[in-house]
């Protein structure tokens, strides 16, 4: 055997001034696994992991609780760490960028590359809340847009028309915590000198680091220039005092992925057997790994390795990327109730379930994910409770009552065995390169042999065939040592599984490669079964609990009701109706007379519809499809005419057009075959 491999792995910290959903439990999760995969290996593995605790938002929410920020970030760390342990993502340390390993350690970082003239200084003009008495970031300030004259827009770009520019090109801005009007102040800001680490970067970026889709995006930035970064913020700040700048802060990006280390430091100085410059200092023979979302990579593939090559420190092994989750095809919505927080689902559902469902979905790219809640129950039923945990309650009786649990010495399939032998190389191979698709892919094909084996050999028959009794131990026996493998081969997705197989099979924990092994002769435990199929019924009752008053939150997504896009549809678990509630519909042809955009709405498209004996106006989401409305002036579409008007921000809505598709560029409006006329019922 080689010898054991040391690594860190980190996650993304979680922002202390919210609640984790099942956005990041992704991403948890998929580190999670990954660990937990090198532990059973026999490496040296260590997860680390903090809430990100500083900035402006995290200030500006506590002083709305009327707490202070500490006491905040204290209340939301225990709800962080509670969420994560729920969902058995086991982080050998979770600890809190908003502490004193953090505080010396980013000193220290700030100091080196000061000293090793990294760091400029100049004076910068920036919008100041004279209520507040503080400098207003971007998404602070509102006004109108500059280009297209729509007001209550941001500081950097407009919904309305995607211009970007700087929060000084608003119109009639105002500050968005005080509603003062802001004023114009110069200060001096501290600034990162990314420019000295270019060719560093370049090198770095191209040298297996990052998935290639990720390089190739990298590529983009560093062909067109790196910028000084601007790493301070004035006081009032919730952060680190810079030292030797006294009301100068750090920017939170600049010591949050300084907290990997101190939640790693903090770990070490409480471990004597951890040697924290083993794995941080430069000539490290440890691996770092970071596992992010899509959304981040700039502060993690650019800023972060340059930090670290400018203070003296290794520069991580690799950054690995994952996309964006989606529920049912769309972004997570409170209106559909897809917004679903890790609490909500841990309240209704077993977290092994989402933990295989991501698993099965997971490959090594930066695609997004979808969680189809009609595909997860069907998945998960089908494949935990109907392969493999099928397996064990198949046998598990014969061998209770036939041979008082005692497992025989005698494997009915060798074979098969040596298939599943022969399989578990790929497996691993697929874990590590964190293709987990892959490796569920080909475990559950090995489950599909193992029923379809049993199947054929029927014990349940020849159980009550006179001299068959040795046989159908043999089939029972070889039947649980496969269960056995596929177990090992799940234990990194699903531990509780793997525990309560452990104590039915009466072993020590399992590891990887007791795959290599069979049981022979050996006492089994009771059987209780060990997973249950999910209820779609509470499918539903957890989206009920995500769902936020509709009318509440109306223009969060704007295509959540009057679009109408597919969401019916495509609902696993809309209910049936009757006829009667069909007929009751009122289906119709309708002209599009008029289509135009919605001041102030970034979703939402105006509809003047003609239905024969009248005209109607109808707001629909399909915006992102229809950027330029006026091509649908003129045609026929499908309308449902008597649903109730609803008022909106913008206007009543008296109808809703049907369209499909999940969302984004791909709504399609539905039309009739031409001939049809305005006003023609749908029969
Ligand atoms: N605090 C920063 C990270 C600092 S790391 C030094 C941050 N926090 S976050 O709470 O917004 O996000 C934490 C992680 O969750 C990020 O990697 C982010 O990409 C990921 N996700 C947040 N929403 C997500 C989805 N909807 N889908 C998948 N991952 C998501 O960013
Ligand atoms: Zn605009």
């Amino acid at each position: 055997m080689s010898e054991p491999r040391k690594i860190l792995v980190t996650s993304a910290l979680p922002y202390a001034n919210g609640s984790i959903h099942l956005g990041h439990m992704l991403e948890y999760i998929q580190t999670d696994m990954w660990v937990r995969f090198q532990k059973h290996r026999g490496n040296q593995c260590i997860y680390v992991c903090a809430d990100d605790a500083h900035g402006s938002a995290i200030m500006l929410r506590a002083e709305k609780e009327g707490i202070t920020p500490e006491q905040l970030i204290a209340n939301v760390q225990a709800e962080h760490s509670a969420d994560f342990a729920d969902f058995l993502v086991d982080f050998d340390n979770f600890h809190s960028t908003h502490a004193e390993e953090n505080r010396e350690l980013s000193s220290q970082i700030y100091l080196k590359l000061r000293d090793a003239g990294h760091i400029a200084q100049r004076s910068i003009t920036q919008y100041f809340d004279p209520e507040k008495k503080m400098f207003l970031a971007d998404r602070f300030i509102k006004g109108t847009c500059p280009k297209c004259g729509t007001e209550d827009q941001y500081g950097d770009n407009c919904e309305k028309c995607g211009a970007t520019y700087a929060p000084t090109d608003l119109k009639d801005p105002k500050s968005a915590i005080s509603g003062a009007t802001p004023v114009l102040k110069d200060s001096q800001h501290f600034f990162f000198k990314l420019p000295d680490f270019q060719e560093m970067l370049q090198a770095w970026t191209r040298s297996g680091t990052l998935q290639d889709a990720v390089a190739n995006k990298l590529s983009e930035w560093l062909d067109a220039g790196l910028q000084q970064w601007d790493i301070s913020r004035d006081a009032p700040y919730f952060g680190f005092e810079i030292p030797g700048e006294p009301g100068k802060y750090f920017y939170v990006w600049l010591d949050a992925p300084i907290g990997y280390m101190a939640s790693f430091k903090n770990l070490c100085d409480r471990t004597p057997e951890l040697d924290f410059d083993a794995f941080w200092g430069k000539d490290s023979t440890a691996e770092l790994y970071h596992f992010i979302g899509k959304d981040i990579v700039n502060f993690h593939a650019l800023f972060w390795p340059a930090m670290l090559e400018g203070a003296g420190f290794r520069k991580p092994t690799a950054i690995n990327v994952h996309g964006y989750l989606t529920v049912n095809g769309q972004k997570m919505s409170k209106s559909r109730g897809t917004f679903i927080k890790a609490r909500t689902y841990l309240d209704h559902l077993s977290p092994e379930y989402l933990r295989y469902y991501y698993a099965a979905k997971l490959g090594r790219g930066v695609d997004d994910l979808d969680l189809n809640l009609e595909d997860f129950v069907q998945k998960v039923n089908s494949d935990l409770v109907g392969k493999v945990v099928n397996i064990a309650s198949r046998c598990a009786g014969f061998i209770h009552k036939g041979n008082a649990g005692l497992l025989v010495d005698n494997n009915a399939a060798p074979e098969l065995t040596e298939a599943f032998l022969a399989a578990a190389p790929g497996i691993a191979d697929a874990y590590e390169a964190r293709d987990f698709a892959r490796a569920m892919r080909e475990t559950m094909a090995l489950a599909d042999r193992a029923n379809a084996w049993i199947a054929d050999k029927a014990p349940w028959s020849l159980n009550k065939q006179e001299g068959k009794q040795d046989e159908v131990q043999a089939i029972c026996a070889t039947g649980i040592n496969l269960f056995r493998q596929l177990v090992i081969f799940l234990k990194p997705v699903l531990p509780l599984l793997a525990a309560d197989a452990e104590a039915f099979l009466n072993v020590a924990p399992l590891t990887w490669n007791d795959h290599t092994t069979l049981l022979a002769n050996h006492q089994l435990n009771e059987f209780k079964p060990l997973m249950t199929r999910i209820d779609p019924v509470k499918v539903q009752a957890m989206t009920d609990a995500s769902k936020e008053d509709l009318t509440a939150s109306q223009t969060d997504t704007g295509a959540a009701a009057p679009a109408g896009n597919g969401e019916l549809a495509k609902d696993p678990l809309s209910p049936e109706i009757d006829f009667d509630a069909f007929a009751a519909i009122d289906l119709r042809v309708a002209l599009i007379v008029k289509a135009e955009h919605v001041e102030g709405a970034d979703k939402l498209l105006r509809l003047t519809l003609d239905i024969g004996d009248e005209q109607r106006n109808v707001f629909s989401g399909i915006k992102s499809a229809y950027p330029d409305p006026s091509k649908l002036d003129g045609r026929l579409t499908m309308m449902i005419a008597n649903l109730k008007p609803r008022k909106m921000k913008f206007g009543i809505s008296e109808g809703m057009v049907m369209a499909a598709g999940p969302g984004g560029e791909e709504i399609y409006l539905l039309s009739p075959d031409s001939g049809a006329k305005p006003g023609q019922r749908i029969k």
